[in-house]
């Protein structure tokens, strides 16, 4: 759990015309459609350097915990040999539909929230596995698609859940939690320094009678009470981006998966975890420090490493980020950063 944040979102029940309805004063840059289907792909970020990372044996068992649309599953499906096995997970449904493109079978998909890992494997009977791969965050096809409100570029209503199944909207957590709340998402999530001022203009919107229902209401809201912002950068870029890790819980999912992993994980088997935010990075790089060091007592403790039980980890090398070429090709990668730890003979 972060520090300031209550991970439960106040559940309210909206009425259909409060959650959908409102389409009044659309900042007019902002766009109603979607980019086509045929922009609307997702350029896999690190894609060998991720696929490496798990040095895929054919015959081994591995898990893609964030298939999107498929770039890494498809790469290690390509590196596994007849025995072999790929099972992806994904929250999102149109993921899922995606995926009914591969026909193969070695692989299995599961519509699931990762951190069900162990409880989905077991499903499949599956207890052990040699590689598990998250790429966090989301995918370019849920921000281009302007109906999952994701965006601010294009005004629809404000959803943002991953998972369209289930859980409550964007809008049904701004018509029902208290300023003190909103501030504490959009300042810890965000790491926005206006959040007291947006939390107060958005809560303000709300209580004159005004539900924030689109994407294009809530960024012309953001736009009014931040008063400074990085050039070139749209000043809800921050707040969207924190509505969207709580909506969807990102870091909890998180850190309730680590754990997982680590039991599942065989002896040499390994964990790639690519991440999108510092907050999600520093939870990746504590818990493969938390596993790897055990020696961490007081200098004068009477009890050293070799009395311990042993690490269950190793760190393999330092962070990877994406190459320039990458980067210029694929902006969206910019922030990425690939942690790799491989799993020790300790039981
Ligand atoms: C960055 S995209 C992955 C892209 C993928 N590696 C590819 O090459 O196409 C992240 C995907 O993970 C999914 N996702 C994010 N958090 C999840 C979670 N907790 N459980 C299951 N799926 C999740 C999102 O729905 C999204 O489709």
């Amino acid at each position: 759990m972060i520090k300031g944040v209550d991970p439960t979102p106040p559940i309210v029940e909206l009425s259909p015309k409060s959650a959908t309805g409102h389409y009044a004063s659309v900042n007019s840059e902002l766009t109603s459609t979607s980019k086509s289907a045929a922009i609307m792909e997702h350029t896999t970020v690190m894609l060998s350097e991720a696929v490496q990372a798990l040095a895929v044996k054919s015959d081994g068992i591995y898990i893609d915990g964030t298939f999107g649309r498929g770039g890494h599953s498809k790469k290690i499906l390509a590196q596994l040999g007849a025995n072999g096995r790929l099972i992806a997970f994904d929250r999102d449904l149109s993921a899922i539909e995606s995926s009914k493109t591969i026909r193969d079978a070695r692989f299995s998909m599961v519509h699931s929230h990762f951190s069900q890992i162990k409880a989905k494997l077991a499903e499949l009977n599956v207890y052990k596995v040699d590689g598990i791969l998250l790429d966090l965050g989301i995918s370019s096809p849920q921000i281009d698609e302007a109906s999952r409100g994701f965006s601010f570029r294009y005004d629809a209503p404000l959803d943002m859940r991953m998972d369209q199944s289930s859980g409550q909207t964007a809008a049904e957590y701004l018509a029902g939690t208290t300023m003190q709340h909103l501030e504490g998402v959009i300042k810890n999530y965000g790491e926005e320094r206006f959040a007291k001022q947006i939390a107060r203009a958005i809560i303000k919107e709300r209580d004159d009678g005004r539900a924030i229902s689109t994407t294009g209401q809530l960024a012309k809201i953001v736009a009014g009470a931040v008063t400074r912002f990085e050039p070139g950068q749209n000043p809800a870029t921050r707040t969207f981006q924190a509505l969207r890790i709580y909506i969807n819980q990102e870091l909890e999912e998180l850190s309730l998966t680590m754990p997982q992993c680590l039991e599942l994980l065989s002896p040499k088997g390994r964990l790639a975890v690519i991440s999108f935010h510092s907050l999600e990075d520093r939870m990746v790089k504590q818990f493969i420090r938390q596993h790897e060091d055990v020696d961490n007592l007081p200098t004068n403790f009477p009890v050293r490493a070799a009395d311990l039980p042993q690490p269950k980890l190793v760190s393999l090398g330092r962070a990877i980020r994406p190459s320039a070429e990458e980067v210029k090709a694929n902006p969206r990668s910019r922030s990425a950063v690939l942690r790799v730890a491989e799993r020790t003979l300790v039981i």
